[in-house]
């Protein structure tokens, strides 16, 4: 038996100041797209906007419904939209922002669980790293690939 410590890490920055012009653009895409989510039932507003490899900026905001199990998460739907869209530009980045009804930033905005899952298949299907920026009130935190967020994953190797 053997005890084993892994770790996580991610760059953490105070104010969107700090950012690179195109990580600031690409949460400043993610608040805009968080503001036309159609959310009336949690009230929760994401926005995910995808940098591809061309430079192109895709949106994507969380859509509900009344059955409440057929909505889609912002990131989904930015990262299918993109994928279905041009298959064959890899996507380098996202980022992700969430409001409250009255539009103020919450603390921080993770990725739920599935979102992650997507975010590795993605990885795995452009073999390159998705950079992951997550928006908050008081801070900004970048981790540099879906891995770091979704540790020991199920990955399309896990089939062998
Ligand atoms: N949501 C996202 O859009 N992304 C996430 O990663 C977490 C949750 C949405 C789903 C639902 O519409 C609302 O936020 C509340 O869970």
């Amino acid at each position: 038996m053997r005890n084993r410590t892994y770790q996580l890490s991610a760059v953490e920055f105070d104010n969107i100041n700090e950012l690179t012009a195109t990580d600031r653009n690409l949460i400043q895409e993610a608040r805009k797209a968080a503001d036309l989510a159609y959310a009336p039932y949690s009230g929760f507003f994401v926005g995910a906007a995808v940098l591809l490899s061309s430079g192109m900026v895709i949106k994507g905001n969380n859509q509900e419904n009344a059955d409440f199990t057929d909505g889609l998460c912002a990131e989904r739907v930015a990262l299918f939209y993109a994928q279905a869209n041009y298959p064959e530009i890899p996507i380098v980045a996202i980022a992700v922002s969430a409001k409250k009804r009255e539009g103020e930033i919450v603390q921080l905005s993770r990725p739920c669980g599935s979102c992650r899952q997507v975010l590795m298949e993605t990885e795995v299907r452009f073999k390159q790293p998705i950079s992951i920026i997550l928006d908050g009130k008081e801070k900004i935190m970048i981790f540099e690939n879906a891995e770091s967020l979704l540790p020991f994953a199920f990955k399309p190797d896990s089939l062998d």
